[in-house]
């Protein structure tokens, strides 16, 4: 793999992405009936995370799995995403459409990132209730800093270091209490977004944000979303990746 050890410098921008997270129907309840019933057949690759809350991840999140080890985030991704892909393959018709529309990007420029995880899923599976709320906490998604020569290595084909970030999540399973995303508008305050399943929420992943921590999630709940992100390119092409 060519990796470039030279420092570089990127500029993030949001020109494109709404800084308003925004919610919009991707596939319908059937569908996320199959892709739950796929993530239950490949539970023994979830990874547990909090056993609290029973937090599993499956899929290679880079904000967990990168931050000590790029080469670790590499293998891992890897691995798993030969077990992902089957779930992806479902999803990934629709995603892509509904990206090229919403970012402006021809449909055969939307890729998956190379050596990186697909995007993959936080899966909340409790299998007693938690005594007390889980508590979430506003940041930025800055994961990309943490896979920065994955991402220089698609953009030496560029002109340009700049790339516009996006982040996205799609809800296959919902507690019956519901689930949300919070979120900070300057001089306004905190606005709640609760969830709904199939509809996926795109945003620019720079504007404070935090799970809604709202909702209380108990035994035999189950929350699980498809989490994902990507950076566009000034040429005009996407990469996603976890
Ligand atoms: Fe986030």
């Amino acid at each position: 793999m060519a990796v470039h050890d030279s420092p570089i410098t990127f500029s993030p921008i949001n020109k494109h992405f709404s800084i308003f997270p925004e919610r919009i129907p991707l596939i319908d309840q059937n569908s996320c009936a199959s892709i739950w019933d796929l993530l239950v057949d490949g539970s023994r690759h979830w990874k547990l995370r909090d056993s609290g809350f029973g937090f599993y991840t499956y899929g290679t999140p880079s904000y967990m799995d990168a931050v000590e080890s790029l080469t670790y985030y590499i293998y891992e991704s890897a691995q798993v995403n030969c077990f992902l892909r089957p779930i992806f393959n479902i999803l990934c018709p629709e995603l892509v459409r509904l990206l090229s529309r919403q970012c402006g990007v021809s449909e055969q420029y939307i890729l998956p990132l190379p050596f990186a995880s697909f995007p993959g899923f936080h899966i909340f599976a409790p299998t007693f209730s938690p005594d007390h709320n889980m508590k979430s906490s506003f940041h930025h998604d800055l994961q990309h800093e943490l896979i920065l020569p994955l991402i220089h290595n698609v953009l030496r084909f560029e002109a340009s270091n700049q790339i516009e970030l996006l982040s996205f999540t799609l809800p296959i399973k919902l507690p019956g209490s519901g689930a949300g995303l919070c979120f900070c508008e300057e001089s306004v305050g905190v606005h709640r977004l609760a969830y709904a399943v199939g509809e996926i929420v795109l945003h620019g992943g720079q504007n404070s944000h935090k799970i809604d921590d709202g909702y209380r999630c108990n035994a035999g709940d189950v929350r699980a979303t498809l989490q994902g992100h990507a950076i566009k390119t000034v040429s005009g092409k996407l990469f996603y990746y976890w």
